[in-house]
């Protein structure tokens, strides 16, 4: 197992759709097993494949940090099968550090994906749960979460993080 480096906002990957994954074989065991360490590390309690250089339709999702296992989600190929209601909370990204926005999410949502195994799972969320895998699949399909701000504000973050990335 390895801690992988966290994809900063500006590199392409991040804006790039992931490829679907077709077979579960070693290296994507592997990946799995390096995001879930990447994820708790950070520490963070999503991340998604994109997010350490791999352009592949992976994410991880545990609410817990690593306290609960019950909590750890890693899903293959993840889509809404239904997104209901609306919900606005503060929200955050490892690959945007020092941004912190209210975005506007489903409430509840229902996600079809695979697990390691390759068997289907139907997962129900909301809340904070609904707001992580709303975010994880927005990454698999290269949009950031500040993609979901109005353009004026967008822009001015964007402006900001230029400014940071130029002085350093
Ligand atoms: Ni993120």
């Amino acid at each position: 197992m390895a801690i992988l480096e966290i994809i900063k906002y500006g590199n392409p990957v991040l804006t790039r759709k992931a490829e679907l994954i077709k077979t579960i074989d070693q290296e994507i065991l592997d990946l799995a097993q390096d995001m879930i360490s990447t994820m708790h590390a950070a520490p963070g309690i999503g991340l998604a494949a994109p997010q350490v250089n791999i352009s592949k339709r992976l994410i991880t999702v545990d609410l817990s940090v690593g306290e609960k296992p019950d909590d750890l989600v890693v899903l293959i190929n993840p889509e809404f099968i239904k997104t209901e209601g609306e919900d606005v909370s503060e929200e955050g990204c490892l690959s945007v550090p020092g941004v912190q926005e209210k975005i506007k999410r489903p409430a509840r949502v229902l996600v079809k994906g695979m697990d390691l195994q390759g068997r289907e799972k139907i997962i129900e969320a909301e809340g904070l749960l609904a707001r992580v895998f709303c975010h994880e699949i927005d990454h698999i399909n290269g949009k950031l979460f500040i993609d979901n701000l109005s353009p004026l504000k967008k822009a001015l973050i964007k402006k900001r993080l230029k400014k940071e990335h130029a002085l350093g």
